[in-house]
């Protein structure tokens, strides 16, 4: 990698400025892995039968730009970050009735990290762009706790980062190979795994080299 590219100590996961992030990406869209898997469940649904209180896990939720898609489609949501400033923003959002979910209880939030978190049983386990920030010597025990929380016929969605990546040197970071990352599926059906690579900047406009799998997968019933 060229010296000019090596990623700034602060990117690591425990030091990176988040609050930075959260700015940088206010307003986004709901992530397309969490759109697809929603469809997926919608297409699913038999006519005239809505199932009731389906519930999510949006892991590493940031500012909640997932939990809101969710809220608004009426799912029931368990939002986990360990940052409170992306939580608070979370609880303060106008695109969706997060204070009605909050009151009615459909939606819990939780300041917790993936070291400590617990995880219910789950129709959707939805990471977008947060499992790679989980360091390397805890994720398969992270990964054990996904796979068990998501029910037969239930989802994951989320990323997971390539070897090729440019912060694949960050030390507290997870990247997998595109064989390890399939792997991680064998208790799954793939529906979606997109390799995504190229040039271009992170959302704090530093260079980047993106080696990227965008999942969506089915947990085999
Ligand atoms: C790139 S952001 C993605 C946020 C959101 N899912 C999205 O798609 O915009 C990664 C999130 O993971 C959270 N995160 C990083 N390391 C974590 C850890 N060890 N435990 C829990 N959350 C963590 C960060 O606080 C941050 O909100």
């Amino acid at each position: 990698m060229p010296q000019d590219s090596k990623p700034p100590a602060w990117q690591a996961a425990e030091t990176r400025d988040w609050i930075a992030y959260y700015d940088r990406v206010a307003g986004g869209e709901p992530r397309e892995t969490l759109k697809l898997a929603l469809g997926k469940f919608d297409d699913e649904r038999e006519p005239g039968r809505s199932r009731p209180g389906p519930l999510a896990i949006d892991l590493g939720c940031g500012d909640g730009r997932d939990t809101a898609e969710l809220i608004r489609r009426n799912w029931r949501v368990l939002a986990i970050d360990d940052h409170p400033e992306g939580l608070r923003r979370l609880r303060e959002r106008s695109d969706a009735d997060i204070k009605a979910a909050l009151a009615d209880g459909r939606l819990e939030i939780r300041e917790q990290s993936f070291v400590q978190v617990e995880l219910p049983a789950c129709d959707l386990l939805n990471a977008s762009f947060a499992l790679p920030f989980c360091p390397p010597e805890q994720f398969a025990a992270l990964w054990v706790k996904i796979v068990r929380a998501i029910e037969p016929a239930g989802r994951f969605a989320g990323q997971l980062f390539g070897d090729r990546d440019s912060w694949s040197i960050i030390e507290d970071r997870t990247h997998h190979t595109r064989d390890q990352a399939i792997a991680l599926f064998d208790d799954f059906i793939l529906e979606r795994f997109n390799e995504e690579e190229r040039d271009g900047e992170d959302a704090m406009s530093n260079h980047k080299h993106w080696h990227v799998f965008h999942v969506v997968a089915r947990k085999r019933s």
